[in-house]
């Protein structure tokens, strides 16, 4: 079988609708990992017309006999996990032995959401918020580099917990007290928890560079599944307006524990517009009539936190740069749908930058100063007024569509495999995938 080893990536800004891209490839492949982030994602699927949103759990655990890895890059929420396999049906029994952690991944403590709360609102007061999720994702990333972090596997050693989370409430306590005028975190009340959780947490956790590489000895198919989006990778995203992981595919290698010549093949998942929650630069916005048109249609409200999403039309400055960074091999075009029944379709195929005398570049800034100023030109494309969720081939949808389709596949010279056309898990247009 070719491609037993693949990475799937967001191309955006998140929210591209990965969850529904790794539903469908799950039929295909044995092992699913999840390499980086933690529950700020939230991957939602709708299966047999039941909706389904996993924050930790990899999409692919709602497939029977499927092995779903929690990756050493992932930072993990027990509490919010618990919530998830708690929510599973067959019943978390029969989830042991397809469930693995790894002893590496890192812990959202209690006092990381706290800090993470009380920083935004801290950089808010100063007219720069980041907009985060509040989900604890920096801060914990923080500890992690700091080489102070709490991992899965200290959950289960209560005196390696004790002793680690002593000191680091010798240090968080006095940024509580002192910068934010809080009230300490309590060590017994957070010991106890995190022994409990250490309980929930202990069969699940393996060495997750062992199963992932004897999968791969055993010719078995395995899908690398990312969180958030390339345009909110710490390295390569519009920083300082991104998360605090690796989203692009390199994560994998390192969040996963995989050789880089391993990968047969990167997935990048592209929404047929844009959108991005949060604040940082989005040179296609829309706050007009069609913004407000693409997030109803496309219910395109936060999955974690429920704000409503910024909306705007594709990018394709922005996804020539997602091509180049992550390495994509093939696209799978979510919700193309949503732009069903338009007067006509923009697409942003070049950026002003410097006022109109510098002329019109295709480079993709990676300064959020930069990008900030960008003037997005625009082409636009005929419109489709049919509606196409019940086009199961690619020849079914109208030419407009197709156009479309083409159009992307030209200026961004990746193939299209996959084609969304609708919110269930059948509506879906698989061409070469
Ligand atoms: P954090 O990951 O909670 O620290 O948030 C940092 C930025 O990433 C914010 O702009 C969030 O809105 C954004 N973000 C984090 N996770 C997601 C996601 O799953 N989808 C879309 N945006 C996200």
């Amino acid at each position: 079988m070719k491609n037993r080893v693949q990475a799937l990536v967001g191309a955006q800004w998140g929210d591209e609708g990965k969850g529904r891209v790794v539903d469908v490839l799950a039929r295909n492949v044995d092992v699913i990992v999840r390499y980086q982030g933690g529950a700020n994602a939230g991957h939602t699927v709708i299966a047999d017309g039941k909706k389904h949103v996993f924050h930790l759990l990899p999409s692919g655990m709602l497939y029977p006999n499927r092995v779903c890895i929690i990756g050493n890059g992932v930072v993990i929420d027990p509490a919010q996990l618990k919530s998830e396999v708690d929510d599973l049906s067959p019943p978390p029994s029969e989830i042991g032995s397809r469930l693995v952690i790894s002893r590496g991944a890192h812990i959202v403590m209690p006092y990381h959401k706290k800090l993470d709360v009380l920083s935004e609102a801290a950089r808010s007061k100063n007219s720069s918020p980041i907009g985060t999720t509040g989900r604890g994702i920096g801060p914990c990333y923080v500890d992690k580099f700091n080489r102070v972090g709490i991992r899965a596997e200290d959950l289960a050693s209560p005196t390696v917990l004790e002793r680690k989370l002593r000191l680091n409430l010798e240090e968080k306590n006095p940024i509580l007290e002192r910068v934010y005028g809080e009230a300490p975190a309590d060590f017994d009340e957070i010991y106890a928890t995190a022994v409990e959780w250490g309980e929930f947490i202990a069969p699940y956790l393996g060495d997750s560079t062992f199963e992932i590489d004897s999968a791969i000895r055993g010719g078995k198919g395995v899908l690398f599944e990312g969180a958030q989006g390339t345009l909110l990778d710490v390295d390569h995203g519009t920083y300082p307006f991104v998360t605090s992981s690796s989203c692009v595919s390199g994560g994998c290698c390192i969040g996963g524990a995989l050789g880089p010549g391993r990968i047969d093949r990167v997935i990048g998942v592209v929404k047929a517009y844009c959108t991005r929650v949060g604040e940082g630069p989005f040179p296609t916005e829309d706050r007009g009539d069609i913004g407000e048109r693409l997030r109803r249609s496309g219910a395109e409200y936060g999955a974690t936190t429920g704000r409503p999403r910024r909306c705007g039309w594709l990018d394709l400055v922005a996804l020539d740069y997602s091509v180049r960074v992550n390495g994509l091999d093939v696209i799978a075009l979510t919700k193309l749908d949503v732009l069903s029944g338009l007067d006509e379709i923009k697409v942003c195929a070049a950026y002003r930058l410097g006022g109109d005398a510098a002329g019109a570049t295709k480079i993709f800034p990676n300064s959020a100063e930069k990008l900030a100023r960008a003037i997005p030109e625009y082409r636009t494309l005929p419109s489709w007024k049919e509606d196409i969720s019940g086009c199961r081939r690619f020849d079914d949808l109208p030419r407009a569509a197709r156009d479309y389709v083409g159009f992307i596949e030209e200026s961004s010279s990746v193939k299209v495999g996959l084609i969304g056309v609708g919110p269930d898990r059948e509506d879906t247009i698989v061409r070469d995938f």
